[in-house]
């Protein structure tokens, strides 16, 4: 168990520090060795099912680099795939929708989730961890558009366009969607939390493709259900989306606690775009593939704009390359506590 007072958590609720605390995002899985020893060539849907594996897959990277929160092992899709919508991840690709959502008829398929009849292995695995961590479990869900995304385009797209498409021509259709999956968002976060995670995070990975007056109309209603719903837990909530600079603002109005901004704004200009708000980021995850004293220069970069914040968490601006190698991940963690 991790204290009330981890840095991570203390950063999160606005306490400045003399240097930021630092986890990544997708800090488990691909680009570390004993990943890909440990899971071989398991599913991740299957491995979800298994709450000691879960567990060791989140630990890695805290043991091998030493961050400061866990990000629980799990996926975007876990809570679509629970209820059974027909999602399956293929390697490579990424989630996979064989019947993607088209009409009233589909809204059917989103039922309800009831985590402990659904997916009873992922409390556990949070359970296990909690008993197992000494920093902070982070929770986590994908934001109602990103999730939409993978239904009704059918996997990765590179934007969104049936997506952007159908939130103009059905309002009415797409709000109705994005109402289920915040409630099934909201489920999932609400479960981890209750079995022991200590914060979360809502991914909206891919609203950076929307406008802000697309954003504010069609979208952060939905994510504002998620990240309000969860208010009465009391634990820190960050919001975080890739290219969304127009919408810091926007997306800092929809009730977080800490906005992930990436790496094309710098937080000293994210600063005044969100302001109040804590920031994470923002590291360029490419950065990480450029040498030594390119990763050195960037990271004392970050630090510095970061102060501008109220409190600062670093963070990459995106998710950790599979190509990175691990022993830069663990200067970046050494740079930024020397800071
Ligand atoms: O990267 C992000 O933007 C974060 C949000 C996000 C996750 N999954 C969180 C996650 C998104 C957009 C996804 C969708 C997804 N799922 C993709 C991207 C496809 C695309 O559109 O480009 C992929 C490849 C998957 C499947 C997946 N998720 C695999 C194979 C794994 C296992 C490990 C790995 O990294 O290959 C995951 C794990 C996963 N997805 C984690 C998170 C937070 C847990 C690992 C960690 O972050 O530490």
């Amino acid at each position: 168990m991790w204290a009330a007072d981890a840095p991570y958590l203390a950063a999160c609720r606005g306490e400045p520090r003399p240097t930021p605390p630092v986890w990544f995002m997708r800090q488990a899985g691909r680009s570390l060795p004993e990943y890909r020893a440990t899971k071989g060539t398991l599913n991740i849907l299957d491995a979800l099912r298994d709450p000691a594996l879960v567990a060791e897959l989140t630990l890695q990277p805290v043991r091998r680099l030493g961050v400061d929160a866990a990000i629980l092992y799990s996926d975007i899709v876990a809570p679509v795939a629970a209820i059974g919508f027909g999602v399956e991840i293929r390697a490579g690709v990424g989630p996979v929708v064989e019947q993607p959502f088209r009409d009233e008829r589909d809204l059917g398929r989103l039922r309800g989730l009831v985590p402990e009849e659904d997916c009873p292995w992922q409390a556990e695995a949070v359970r296990l961890l909690v008993a197992e961590l000494d920093v902070p479990l982070i929770g986590f869900a994908g934001a109602p558009f990103t999730v939409a995304s993978y239904l009704v385009e059918g996997g990765p797209s590179r934007e969104q366009t049936r997506t952007r498409a159908l939130m103009r021509a059905r309002p009415d259709l797409w709000a109705a969607l994005l109402d289920r999956l915040a409630a099934l968002a909201l489920a999932s976060l609400r479960s981890q939390v209750e079995a022991g995670a200590a914060a979360v995070q809502l991914f909206d990975s891919w609203a950076g493709s929307l406008s802000a007056a697309t954003y504010r109309r069609h979208v952060l209603p939905a994510s504002r259900k998620v990240l309000e719903g969860l208010a009465d837990l009391g634990v820190p909530r960050t919001h975080f989306g890739v290219g969304t600079g127009e919408l810091l603002g926007a997306m800092a109005d929809a009730g977080a606690d800490v906005v992930g901004v990436d790496w094309r704004v710098p937080l000293d200009e994210a600063v005044e775009r969100a302001p109040g708000k804590v920031l994470q980021g923002n590291l360029d995850p490419a950065v990480l593939l450029a040498g030594a004293d390119v990763v050195e220069a960037e990271v004392k970069a970050v630090l510095e704009a970061g102060r501008a914040a109220p409190a600062h968490v670093f963070n990459l601006g995106h998710g950790v390359l599979p190509e990175v190698d691990p022993d830069v991940l663990a200067r970046v963690v050494e740079l930024v506590r020397a800071g």
